[in-house]
């Protein structure tokens, strides 16, 4: 695949995972991404998968056609993109590594070598001059590791974004961008949104026609400046759209009719409603629609005098996750002592900028008069 006129894709498509980085669903798969500038020096970009290693090897012989690699430039050290380094470096053994100086530790790390006589450590502002590609080297600190680096090819104006501006899906399945880059940010990189805005300033100053991501399609265009609008409402916590999440976490169902029966009337009124069942659902899928939608309602049982387990655990994706800046409402069951309530707006008051609506609705076993005036209540407080 041609990227410009002198860069290859030699990536791979990985349609074997079930879940990224153990945590993730991935039903259509990921892509690791590798690109290699044909130049008087001929660098490529970043490795892959342990299981694919084999598979990049041809692709890159097949690209380079006789020639061999004079750099191996690397972005990140996670082994999604860094299992395959030293595989590289044996087949090649004249090609050197370009990298932060964070990176190289971590190779020793990983593979119990960092390749001495074999580096070239790079930082912010270093360029590096291919023939007739100049690369300049842009830091990239908790983007999301604290080795990262970004390259901006200043000849095809061209980023080369590490994990930025990633997304799941393998490149062979055809999907909008936004929701997959949308659950990839906020699970993965979505905690360092403060860092993302440090990064997103830089790349402000520079032109950039393309940006080849670690993972999922090159930018260009009009989903390249998609993206980067995208980046910049998310990682500065503003809502993307208009609209309720409700997650549910119920153990007999009497939770689940509650936060359907206001999904219904919110419904009714016109707004926009997604509805998660925490017991069941993908967690990283509701939590990127709690960031996405400016309000959210949590609805949970009390359980072992706590709150619900599948809640509990939506409340540490979130919180671990920097949630901050949007409107909550809260529904809570418990027969005998509801617990639920306490417990979520504790955990919620960890976050930032969170307001909590009131009433919190509180069902005693299932909905009667006083919890379903409640919950119109609450419904009336989120149309506001
Ligand atoms: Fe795609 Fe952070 O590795």
């Amino acid at each position: 695949m041609h990227i410009t006129n002198d860069v290859r894709y030699v990536g791979v498509n990985d349609h074997e995972i079930d879940l990224f980085e153990g945590l993730y669903p991935v039903e259509r798969g990921v892509a690791y991404n590798s690109y290699v500038i044909l130049d008087e020096k001929v660098a490529v970009m970043d490795a892959v998968d342990a299981h694919f290693g084999g598979d990049w090897l041809s692709n890159i012989r097949l690209v380079l056609d006789g020639r061999a690699p004079d750099f191996l430039i690397v972005h990140h050290m996670e082994p999604d993109h860094s299992a395959s380094i030293a595989l590289f470096m044996n087949a090649f053994p004249d090609a050197i590594i370009v990298s932060s100086a964070k990176s190289f530790p971590m190779m020793k790390a990983f593979f119990g070598t960092d390749f001495p006589g074999r580096q070239m450590s790079v930082k912010e502002g270093d360029l590096l001059c291919l023939g007739k590609h100049t690369l300049r080297f842009i830091a990239a600190p908790m983007v999301h590791w604290p080795e990262v680096i970004m390259t901006y090819d200043q000849t095809d104006k061209t980023l080369y974004s590490a994990d930025a501006f990633g997304k799941f899906g393998a490149l062979d399945i055809d999907e909008p961008w936004a929701d997959e880059a949308g659950r990839y940010y906020f699970g993965i990189v979505g905690k360092y949104g403060l860092q993302v805005q440090s990064v997103l300033k830089k790349v402000a100053e520079l032109i950039i026609q393309t940006i080849c991501p670690l993972h999922g399609p090159v930018l260009k265009g009009d989903a390249l400046w998609e993206a980067l609008q995208l980046y910049r409402i998310w990682s500065s916590y503003q809502s993307e759209s208009k609209g309720v999440l409700i997650a549910h976490a119920s153990v007999y169902g009497n939770t689940r009719a509650a936060a359907e029966q206001l999904a219904d009337g919110l419904r009714r009124d016109g707004v926009e409603v997604v509805v998660h069942d925490l017991n069941r659902c993908d967690m990283s899928q509701a939590m990127s629609d709690a960031f996405r939608y400016d309000r959210m309602v949590l609805c949970a049982a009390t359980y072992n005098a706590d709150v619900f387990p599948p809640m509990r655990t939506f409340l540490s994706w979130l919180s671990e996750r920097g949630y901050r800046g949007h409107k909550v409402g809260l529904v809570e069951n418990g027969s005998w002592a509801p617990m639920a309530g306490k417990v979520m707006r504790s955990t919620l008051e960890g976050c930032k900028e969170i307001e909590l609506l009131s009433p919190m609705v509180s069902i005693r076993s299932a909905l009667n008069d006083e919890s379903k005036a409640q919950l119109n209540a609450l419904r009336q407080e989120l149309e506001k």
